[in-house]
């Protein structure tokens, strides 16, 4: 892809962003960016960020733009990150992709991964995660080598505070109402003959994670 893979993963929660997220930094040895795995451990250590961001993220709901944009942009301007990353989780909003474009952070491709409520709804239910990596499991999709353990570390998973029923019924209306208008955004974009605007590809998020994760890398491959 032209030398540089500058990527934004878009779905919804539970679409799958994390696990594929995981998958392509690995195969393209590029940094993942997620602004979900950052706020988690902001608000395990407690920084100052994390305090303010605890009971949002809780409850389902986005915390604010500015203080996830100062977050990115700071990320994004490592050494690692001169030759491409993966952004998972990030725009999640109009605001943070017009932040994106004013800072000319250039992006090659946004990749939708498309997941209908129904699915999202059966696979938080069983979800696990290592905290401290991120590494994301499903006890029955996606299980770890042994019941409630991480593969690579052996600590224990744990199920996220807001994988409830009722707040992942709230990051649903969240998404729906504040994240999917991106589709458009990005699409109308692609759609113009900007130089700039990055490509739009979408991909079908359901079926196994080695089918979904076989789309986005051919995917990545063909640009
Ligand atoms: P974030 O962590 O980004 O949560 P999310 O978008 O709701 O996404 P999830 O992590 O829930 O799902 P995922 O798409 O990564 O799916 P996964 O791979 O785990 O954000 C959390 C919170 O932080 C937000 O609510 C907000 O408060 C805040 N926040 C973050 N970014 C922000 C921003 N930019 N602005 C403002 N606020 C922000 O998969 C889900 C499950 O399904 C797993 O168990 C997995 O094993 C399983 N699975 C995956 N693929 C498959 C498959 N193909 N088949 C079957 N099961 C599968």
């Amino acid at each position: 892809m032209g030398g540089s893979m500058r990527v934004i993963l878009l779905g919804g929660p539970g679409a799958g962003k994390g696990t594929q997220a995981a998958l392509v930094c690995k195969h393209f040895d590029i940094p993942q960016i997620s602004t979900g795995d950052m706020l988690r451990s902001a608000i395990a250590e407690r920084t100052e960020i994390g305090m303010r961001a605890r009971q949002l993220v809780d409850s389902g709901e986005l915390v604010p733009d500015e203080m996830i944009i100062g977050m990115v942009k700071q990320r994004i301007e490592s050494a690692d990150c001169k030759s491409g990353f993966l952004l998972d989780g990030f725009p999640r909003t109009v605001p943070q992709a017009q932040a994106l474009r004013r800072e000319q952070i250039k992006i090659d491709l946004v990749i939708e991964i498309a997941v209908d409520d129904q699915e999202v709804l059966r696979r938080m239910t069983g979800r696990r995660v290592h905290l401290p990596s991120g590494r994301t499991y499903h006890v029955e999709f996606n299980p770890p080598q042994q019941p409630g353990v991480d593969d690579v570390t052996g600590e224990p998973l744990v199920q996220r505070a807001d994988d409830d029923i009722e707040t992942v019924c709230e990051r649903l209306k969240v998404y729906h109402k504040k994240t999917a208008p991106l589709i458009d955004y990005y699409t109308s974009w692609a759609a113009k003959n900007d130089t700039v605007a990055p490509g739009y590809a979408r991909v079908n998020g359901i079926g196994s994670v080695r089918f979904v994760s076989d789309s986005i890398i051919n995917v990545l491959k063909r640009r």
